[in-house]
């Protein structure tokens, strides 16, 4: 292909990107959250609108500029999130769930902001499940030939643990990287395989995290009917 081919290569299609991190709210001041900066989820949605997609970027929580010609839905919880990447699925050709999607969410939420009481030992944190969207994604497709992608940050046996969360999910295709330093959380930089339903490996060297995305759409791309 030619690279103004490749560049237009997503023109007519709808993708949905999640990024950043959810946020559980404890009470109106304090929340349980996690590291994750959005920006390789901001890279996939710019890569994608340069690619001519129409995108929709599902942000949690990103303290970060909207990309220019992408329909941004800011989100707070894992439970908004949910609600805002199902319904953007509904019509997506491909939905990529970069965001860091927190597990567990208090039990309960004090509309008072909750204080602490001399000689008072705190009360402890009861944690419930939050609903997995991308296994639901997965398993529910709204469009059988919808390509949906995961994420997984991972230690120890990096690749293992990637292949059998791919099949857990039912995902089409998992990024897999391994957390350290200078990667991943914060960083401009990732080094990553994507890890294919179809038993593929595509390792992506580290790089900038622009990089990352364009090979995640041209995987995507290629699985498109
Ligand atoms: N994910 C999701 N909903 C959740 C948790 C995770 O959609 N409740 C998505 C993330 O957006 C990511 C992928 O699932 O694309 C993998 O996230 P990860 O946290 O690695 O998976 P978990 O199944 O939560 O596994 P772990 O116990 O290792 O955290
Ligand atoms: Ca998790």
């Amino acid at each position: 292909l030619a690279r103004g081919d490749l560049a237009r290569d997503l023109a007519g299609r709808h993708v949905v990107v999640s990024a950043g991190g959810t946020r559980e709210p404890l009470d109106p001041v304090r929340f349980l959250g996690n590291r994750s900066s959005g920006k390789q989820g901001y890279a996939l949605a710019r890569s994608a609108a340069a690619r001519g997609a129409r995108v929709t970027l599902v942000a949690a929580n990103a303290a970060l500029p909207d990309p220019a010609g992408v329909d941004v839905v800011p989100v707070g919880t894992a439970v908004q999130l949910r609600e805002a990447v199902l319904k953007a699925a509904a019509d997506a050709d491909a939905v990529v769930m970069a965001a860091a999607v927190a597990d567990f969410r208090p039990e309960t939420y004090a509309a008072g902001k909750i204080k602490k009481k001399d000689g008072q030992e705190p009360a402890p944190l009861t944690l419930v499940r939050n609903p997995d969207i991308l296994a639901e994604l997965a398993g529910d497709r709204p469009r059988p030939a919808q390509v949906v992608v995961g994420f997984a940050a991972e230690t120890d046996d990096v690749l293992a643990n990637g292949r059998a969360k791919l099949a857990r999910k039912g995902c089409d295709l998992l990024v897999v990287n391994e957390v350290g330093e200078r990667k991943t959380f914060g960083s401009e930089e990732n080094e990553a395989v994507v890890l294919g339903a179809d038993g593929s490996e595509t390792p992506v060297p580290y790089g900038p995290k622009e990089a990352l995305a364009d090979t995640v759409w041209d995987l995507v791309a290629a699985r498109l009917p």
